[in-house]
């Protein structure tokens, strides 16, 4: 199977995308790892025309959304990492989706249906708010909700979570969540 690793933190060797490697490494023992880091994307926000809807494509000019929105399509499961920015996902992660809805869900007599039902995904998600309190809404359990959201307009099948919280503390990431996340990637 092919696993699409999106990277949705601007830090290349930060919390998210150490855990992110971490997935990879345990999935690529039985399927081929590909890594996208969002940031580096070259891309339009979305503007809200809704001809994707019936067009079933974003319908601006060609960019870097529509080649990933291919390899989304084209990926047996997705690894999706995220720091917390407000409670939420990362604002070029959500540029992702947005411009990327019908890769998601289609809609039928304007009811929603999953176009990548059953594919299985792992979310990765940091933020400096320790724990217990990034279960409340502005910590990690905001952007993995958010995240969450679109995977299940898609239809996805969610493996599990790597959360590590209160990062401004505690940067350290212990050996326990490192090898909670290289067995979330055996899951594939
Ligand atoms: C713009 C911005 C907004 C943030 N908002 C939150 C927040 O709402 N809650 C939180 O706990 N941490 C917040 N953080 C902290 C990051 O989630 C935290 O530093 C995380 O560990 C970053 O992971 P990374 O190093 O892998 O990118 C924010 C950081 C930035 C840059």
């Amino acid at each position: 199977m092919n696993l699409l690793v999106l990277n949705g933190s601007p830090r290349k060797k930060g919390t998210v995308a150490t855990l992110l490697r971490a997935v990879a490494e345990g999935a690529s023992d039985k399927h081929k790892v590909e890594w996208v880091d969002v940031y580096d994307l070259k891309m339009k926000p979305c503007v809200a025309c809704m001809k994707c809807r019936p067009d079933k494509a974003c319908a601006l000019g060609k960019d870097d959304a529509h080649a990933v929105g291919q390899k989304i399509k084209n990926a047996g499961g997705l690894i999706i990492g995220t720091p917390t920015h407000w409670g939420n996902m990362s604002t070029p992660l959500m540029t992702l989706f947005d411009r990327n809805v019908p890769v998601f869900l289609g809609e039928q007599s304007g009811v929603p249906y999953p176009r990548q039902k059953g594919k299985p995904a792992v979310i990765v998600t940091a933020c400096t708010t320790p724990w217990p309190l990034n279960f409340f809404a502005a910590g990690s359990r905001g952007s993995a909700r958010a995240v969450c959201t679109v995977l299940r307009y898609g239809g996805y099948r969610l493996l599990g979570q790597v959360v590590k919280p209160g990062t401004k503390r505690r940067p350290q990431i212990s050996k326990n969540i490192l090898e909670r996340a290289k067995k979330l990637g055996h899951r594939f």
